[in-house]
């Protein structure tokens, strides 16, 4: 299928449906990078890794190493040894001496792809992706790195990964393991990359390319609100449609590096990621170390392309739950509604009057158990607070389900709370180091999950409340980063594995949970979208993508959210108004219109909203009903970006099928004597005939997409408008 290895030029050639992916062994057995980009059709381009080029000296085998090893192009780069640019892999020996470098032994290649122990990864049958082992040792150390590289055909995706084998007698301390490497000689490069904050998460930026490094990282043990766990190279002239896209994406949920650097060679090297700062881990003999996943993607059809294929590769490759395809429930999540202040009636209240316009879900958030009145306490307390719910869980979800609602339930089982019975019993159970007063956030701190007992508590406190109810739904919080970071579980000398180990603790607890309960619909939240990336979809199809529910601000969030990921698996509410975040005033219409681009639902108090609002949730309840096949499953186009200085926003989901297509858009900010303006569409089947559901009026796609439509009648700020298209044969 995919891989081919021709042995003559030692060259391997992934082959993807439009990409090729291209990697040369020398004589020695470094394992250097020869190309990658638009599909060619033989494996060349050998004389790219440059061997007998200045600064190397001319004869093979004698060459001078120092300069040969800091300008190769490496598949995997390795410190110590004389590689100056960044190194992947830096391992310290039973000397506590720094050095590390390795050759090309044997390789394998496979149908499918195997799983990664403990880790979230992408899998595929035999016929959908095949996968590369190459075997490589570092004679030295007698350690053994395996890169693997797995091939999804139709997404245009390689994934890589990196395992370590200490096969030798001594133990050696990884102090540095990345997951991936990407050698190229630059061509104007600019960068693009993902930066927000809380309640701001997620906003594109690009710049240029300079020489040194360049970073996007996190060091607060998760991926963070603040930067994301993605680069994109790009040719200069990149646009949605147009350009060259090198996206790398990290199947990870903790700290991360993502970084391009540009040489005085004009080469460049783009790295992701473990973040080294505070990791080391001991490989002791006969241990292996796996590193977590990356995902490649290669677009010569600008930045709208990589978002298909990975859309595509998200849905069909990398989410697991049964939701992935299916409609999800329409909920309704009494935060904003009540905040801690609500009890069984409250929510019965609520269950009631969402049941009358065709909600489907209630949603119990935050304030449940324990004595949890504010933030200040209780977690780790994950018993039932009946002074709030006076007859019990089950009794209340029996209510909520005789109304005719499913029901869902929030969690936040990482945290511990200073003030809890928890902490009393187990203060060793929070992370802390040793004489220090432990940093509060939130008021509360974090379970040591690299302490097994911690992590069996904390997933028994939820599956035992899973097990005592008709539970549909769980919302799996995080709501503080990490520091402080020390244990009295590890000696000294492994402390700096703790960070790794809590993601994998985290990973452990998710995994308990959809083995346990595999048709629970599972959503990851982190104080809106501080954990969103590719690790958790592993777990949870839908992520909380951000606690700014303001239809505005949520337009560059989702726009950056989307640059990415699936609409089916971004978490969107239609909220009250003023906006709690940013007290903004919208129309509850363009407040549904905008929820609708993701999982849609409602987190506002149903009971007090005005009449006339109320009145538009049947209606929209009927647009999700019609439209959320399309969203979930459809073809996502970038039409017109408020974020790059537009007055207004556009976009388009298409089905596979290109028989219908939803368009979106909203106007920002209103022009004076601006009557209309015109959008271009995208992804039509340019000979079919289109018809507007609205009027009735037909168009030829290709006159949609070339002339395009006029949007009027927007008056005034934030309003919006959809468009519903349908080939005319569909009747
Ligand atoms: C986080 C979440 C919110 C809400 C609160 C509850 O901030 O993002 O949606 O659940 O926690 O404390």
């Amino acid at each position: 299928m995919g891989i081919y290895f021709e042995e003559e030029k030692k060259i391997f050639k992934l082959d993807t449906e439009n990409t090729s992916y291209l990697i040369g062994v020398t004589e020695e057995g470094y394992v250097g990078h020869i190309y990658y980009g638009k599909r060619l059709s033989a494996a060349g381009g050998g004389y790219l890794l440059r061997t007998g080029e200045y600064p190397f000296t001319p004869s093979v085998l004698k060459r001078e190493k120092g300069a040969f090893l800091d300008t190769f192009p490496m598949e995997y780069s390795t410190g110590g040894v004389g590689d100056y640019r960044e190194s992947c892999l830096d391992v310290k020996n039973f000397m506590g001496q720094t050095g590390c470098e390795f050759f090309y032994r044997s390789h394998e290649i496979v149908e499918g792809k195997p799983v990664l122990k403990g880790l979230p990864a992408s899998f595929g049958e035999s016929g959908e992706v095949e996968t590369l082992f190459i075997y490589c040792e570092d004679p030295v150390l007698d350690l053994w790195v395996t890169l693997s590289y797995s091939v999804f055909f139709r997404e245009d995706v390689i994934t890589r990964n990196v395992k370590l084998e200490n096969k030798g007698t001594s133990r050696m301390f990884l102090e540095k393991v990345y997951s991936a490497c990407l050698d190229m000689d630059n061509r104007d490069f600019e960068m693009v990359s993902l930066h927000g904050s809380w309640v701001r998460e997620r906003h594109i930026q690009r710049c240029a390319l300079s020489y040194g490094r360049q970073n996007m990282s996190s060091v607060r043990g998760e991926s963070s609100h603040q930067e994301h766990p993605f680069l994109a190279l790009v040719t200069p002239e990149t646009t949605q449609e147009q350009g060259e896209v090198y996206g790398m994406h990290f199947v990870y949920s903790g700290n991360f590096i993502a970084q391009a650097e540009l040489n005085q060679f004009d080469q460049v090297r783009a790295v992701m990621g473990i973040n080294p700062s505070q990791f080391s881990w001991l490989l002791a003999p006969r241990a292996v170390f796996q590193a977590p996943e990356t995902v490649l993607v290669y677009s010569d059809e600008g930045f709208g392309k990589m978002s298909r294929c990975l859309h595509d590769f998200y849905r069909n490759h990398m989410i697991r739950s049964p939701y992935v395809l299916k409609k999800r429930p329409i909920l309704i999540n009494n935060w904003e509604a009540t905040y801690f202040d609500f009890n069984t009636e409250k929510l019965l209240d609520i269950a009631r009057e969402a049941k009358k316009s065709g909600i489907e879900m209630l949603v119990m958030d935050d304030g449940w158990f324990g004595k949890r009145n504010n933030d200040n306490c209780s977690l780790g307390d994950w018993v039932v607070n009946e002074e709030k719910l006076t007859t019990g869980l089950k009794d209340l979800v029996d209510q909520v389900n005789e109304i005719g609602l499913e029901f869902g339930i929030w969690f936040e089982p990482e945290m511990i709370s200073p003030d809890s019975d928890l902490y009393r019993k187990h203060p060793e159970w929070a992370f802390r180091i040793l004489g220090r007063e432990i940093t509060q956030s939130r008021e509360q701190y974090v379970l040591d999950l690299s302490r097994q007992e911690a992590v069996n508590y904390a997933y028994e406190s939820v599956a035992k409340i899973l097990r005592s109810a008709n539970i549909a739904y769980v919302k799996w919080d995080m709501n503080r980063q990490l520091c402080d970071i020390g244990t009295v579980m590890y000696p000294c000398d492994r402390q700096g594995e703790l960070l790794h180990r809590y993601v994998l603790g985290v990973y452990q607890l998710q995994e308990r949970l959809v083995q346990e309960f595999p048709n629970l619909l599972l959503e990851n939240c982190s104080g809106g979208g501080a954990r969103f990336d590719p690790g958790m979809l592993y777990y949870s199809p839908q992520i909380w993508c951000s606690d700014d529910t303001d239809a505005i601000e949520r337009l560059r969030i989702q726009e950056g959210t989307a640059f990415l990921y699936p609409l089916s698996c971004i978490g969107a509410h239609v909220s009250d108004c003023p906006n709690h975040t940013v007290h903004r005033v919208t129309p509850f219409s363009t407040r549904g219109n905008v929820a609708l681009a993701g999982t849609f639902g409602y987190e506002l108090d149903i009971t007090k909203i005005s009449e006339e609002d109320r009145k538009q949730i049947p209606e929209q309840v009927k647009q999700y009903h019609k439209y959320s096949h399309l969203i979930q499953n459809g073809d996502y186009y970038r039409i017109a970006s408020w974020s790059e200085k537009k007055p207004y926003d556009c976009w388009a989901v298409v089905s596979k099928d290109k028989k219908e297509v939803l368009v979106t858009c909203v106007q920002v900010l209103a022009r004076p004597n601006m009557h209309s303006y015109c959008i271009r569409l995208k992804g039509l089947d340019q000979g079919q005939q289109y018809c507007l559901e609205e009027t009735g009026e037909k168009f030829y796609g290709d006159e949609l997409m070339q002339c395009g439509i006029l949007v009027s009648g927007l008056e005034g700020d934030f309003q919006s408008k959809l468009y519903y298209f349908k080939s005319c044969l569909e009747g």
